[in-house]
């Protein structure tokens, strides 16, 4: 009866893949949830867009499609949002954080776009705000950067983070399978975002690395300040030849203080397999943080999916419904409190893996070797085949460490000569030579 008396109740804002997972985890462990709180958590409404909708697991006398129902009761003190996107989500978030409630939320297209704004609503109104769930779906990452690695000074953090691009990669890799019959696949097990253009064009992961890289570095990066290239055009001969060269190809998503200035970006790239990310497969996604006190830590689990990404979103409304019956809510204040140039990317280094495709004939090795040299571009390796169109060869080229303006520079010339018929292909490397920054 005491317990009933200081239940703490919830409006849930979405009853897709991850609001579903959050009821069922309310559920199921509702009694040791109760524990370790102090109190019952309640679920008294849930906002979605069509309440016709056929729904299992939920007393339908909960939902309604009017957010007003649930930001005009003063019953509830924590809200879900678990909608996805920027309209209405960061308006309902705003508008909860203004009315005096808490929120947790999975959105990174909120997070890494209206941060601050978000942020200073929370403050100003002393109330909680918790995004555990917008990066890595069930992996802790973000109370570790904003609590237990603050020791550290973070010079680097690097992550797959997008489950559907790596479910695909690793379903490419290892089965051979198809492009498209593998993304609808991710789609189907609820993995990809509403548009999954923005898991494949790297989007989704750009949030996440613009997030990230604010909590490591402590300076606000946004999402339009990440170089984003997303996993489109890595072929099935791009994973062959990795392969054949004793790497994997991954999407990873890098945040790096170089000398004080921030590089921050997506975009596919060859993995050794000996490195920790390479063996990171399916859905799962990891974030390795190199910190100057911890050495090397690397955070593991799965990255999407309904059970996971709620236990996330649970763990936060945990949190959150202890400050209140602490009276400490409003203290997880905006870690950004530096103001740190980024660091353009033809300025970043890499190794790099060209694939050309070119005449066949004495020659053209020399011409294309002189070429990346009169770029600047010292060549680490270079690898011939012939493929299956007549009087050509392909040609694999893995470079040493190179300022990306470099490389850029000598494709522009390459794509020049008459002996290359197409520039197939440039992918980063991370190779033991940038591994330390
Ligand atoms: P989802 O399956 O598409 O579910 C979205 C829910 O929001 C649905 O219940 C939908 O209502 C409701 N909704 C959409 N537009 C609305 C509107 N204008 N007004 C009211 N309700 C609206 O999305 P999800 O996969 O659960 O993702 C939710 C959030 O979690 C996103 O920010 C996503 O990036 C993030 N996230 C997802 C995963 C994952 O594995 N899926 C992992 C980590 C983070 P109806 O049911 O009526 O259509
Ligand atoms: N679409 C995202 C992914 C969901 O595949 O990782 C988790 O944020």
């Amino acid at each position: 009866m005491e317990n009933e008396q200081k239940a703490i109740y919830i409006g849930l804002l979405g009853m897709g893949t991850v609001g579903s997972g959050v009821i069922e985890v309310l559920n199921k462990n509702a009694e040791d949830i109760s524990k370790r709180v102090g109190a019952p958590i309640k679920l008294k409404k849930i906002l979605v867009r069509d309440k016709r909708k056929t729904r299992a697991n939920v007393d339908t006398a909960l939902l309604t499609d009017n957010f007003d129902d649930i930001i005009n009761d003063s019953d509830i003190s924590i809200i879900i949002e678990v909608i996805g996107g920027i309209k209405p989500a960061k308006d309902y978030i705003v508008r909860a954080l203004n009315a005096g409630k808490s929120v947790v939320t999975a959105n990174k297209d909120v997070m890494s776009t209206s941060g601050k704004e978000i942020f200073c609503a929370a403050s100003e109104n002393n109330v909680d705000i918790h995004f555990e769930a917008s990066v890595g779906g069930g992996i802790p990452i973000i109370m570790p950067l904003k609590e237990c690695l603050t020791a550290n000074v973070i010079t680097e953090v690097m992550g797959i983070v997008n489950g559907t691009t790596n479910y695909m990669l690793t379903k490419m890799t290892e089965d051979g399978a198809d492009y498209n019959a593998v993304l609808k696949e991710a789609q189907k097990k609820g993995y990809a975002e509403a548009n999954p253009a923005a898991d494949v064009d790297g989007l989704d992961a750009a949030r996440k690395a613009a997030i990230l890289a604010s909590l490591a570095f402590n300076t606000r990066i946004g999402f339009d300040d990440v170089s984003v290239e997303g996993i489109t055009k890595i072929s099935p001969t791009d994973i062959g030849y990795a392969r054949e060269l004793g790497y994997v190809i991954k999407l990873i998503a890098v945040g790096k203080n170089i000398n004080g200035r921030i590089d921050v970006r997506v975009n596919p790239a060859l993995l050794p397999t000996s490195h920790p990310l390479a063996s990171v497969n399916g859905v799962y996604n990891a974030i390795f943080v190199r910190g100057n006190a911890i050495g090397e830590a690397m955070f593991y689990g799965p990255g999407a999916g309904s059970l996971p990404t709620a236990s996330a979103v649970v763990a936060d409304v945990i949190t959150t419904a202890r400050n209140i019956l602490r009276g400490s809510l409003g203290k997880n204040y905006c870690t950004c409190y530096d103001n740190k140039p980024l660091c353009p990317v033809e300025d970043t280094k890499s190794s790099y893996y060209v694939r050309l495709l070119v005449d066949d004939e004495p020659g053209v090795l020399g011409t294309i070797a002189t070429t990346f040299g009169e770029s600047g571009v010292n060549l680490k390796s270079v690898m011939q085949t012939t493929r299956e169109i007549k009087n050509h060869a392909e040609i694999v080229v893995i470079t040493h460490l190179v300022e990306h303006r470099k490389i850029l520079c000598a494709a522009e010339a390459l794509k020049n000569l008459p002996v290359i018929n197409v520039l197939k292909n440039i992918i980063r490397v991370e190779n033991e030579e940038n591994l330390n920054g």
